[in-house]
């Protein structure tokens, strides 16, 4: 399996606090099956997010750790407008593993109202936005109609795979299995920042999702679309997306 998202590299943001937690981590990843991890560090207000920095902690914690997982680079990109800014000059800095594919975190506090535009100028300038989980998300976990619109325009999902155990609460849970009934999840990934609350873990999730939905989904999520991430290839787990009016007659949105 391959992680897209966590936060594994020591003392940059409030993922691994040092370096004895990393390893950790990774061994957690190994023995989990996860072969490739996308270190993502924050870049938001209150993280500072320095490429350099990060690659430095890479190379460190590979010698570390070893040849698995191997260890690669991208960001937890905040919609912010000094990221959005920067990230016309420099897309490498963000993406995952310096590709098309960009990790998008929405604030809880709201979405912007230009969000529409602000995909489409990322898309037109050939990256690929993938929404950090918005199970956890108060206003997006509340939307499908949004977000299918989103998916239309060009956006992938991804769910924290915690989500699928319950660890983010009823609400999340519910929502990812919302979510995956209608197709709309293309990764999950462990967004993991520690080794006893966020763990880097996807195999139970995975085994959940096998189970709702079947192997072959199971399989696309946690290795052959964030697979072909890292590796820059367009996502061959693309479902069509199932109408939403089926959806309503089972979910409640009161949970
Ligand atoms: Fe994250």
């Amino acid at each position: 399996m391959v992680d897209i998202h966590c936060h594994i590299l020591p003392a940059l943001d409030d993922g691994a606090r040092d370096e004895a937690i990393s390893i950790e981590m990774a061994r957690m990843a190994r023995e989990d099956g996860i072969t490739h991890v996308v270190a993502t560090p924050h870049s938001n207000y209150q993280y500072a997010f320095d490429p350099e920095v990060n690659r430095d902690k890479r190379d460190a914690l590979q010698k570390l750790i070893g040849d698995s997982p191997v260890l690669l680079l991208g960001c937890d990109f905040h919609l912010s407008y000094e990221n959005l800014e920067d990230i016309r000059t420099d897309p490498g800095r963000y993406t995952i593993n310096g590709l098309q594919y960009l990790l998008v975190e929405f604030a809880d506090s709201g979405v912007p109202p230009s969000m529409d535009q602000i995909f489409f100028d990322l898309i037109s300038r050939k990256l690929v936005p993938i929404i950090t989980h918005p199970e956890r998300n108060p206003l997006l976990s509340r939307d499908l109609n949004l977000l299918q619109k989103w998916i239309g325009a060009g956006c992938f999902l991804q769910v924290t795979a915690g989500s699928f155990l319950g660890r983010f609460g009823k609400h999340a849970e519910k929502f990812s299995m919302s979510l995956l009934k209608h197709n709309m999840i293309h990764f999950i990934a462990s967004d993991a920042h520690d080794t006893v609350s966020r763990p880097l873990q996807l195999a139970e999730a995975r085994r959940v999702i096998a189970e709702a939905a079947g192997e072959e989904t199971a399989n696309a999520l946690s290795e052959a679309n964030p697979r072909a991430t890292i590796e820059g290839r367009a996502l061959p787990w693309r479902p069509e997306l199932l109408p939403i009016v089926q959806e309503r007659k089972w979910f409640s949105f009161r949970g």
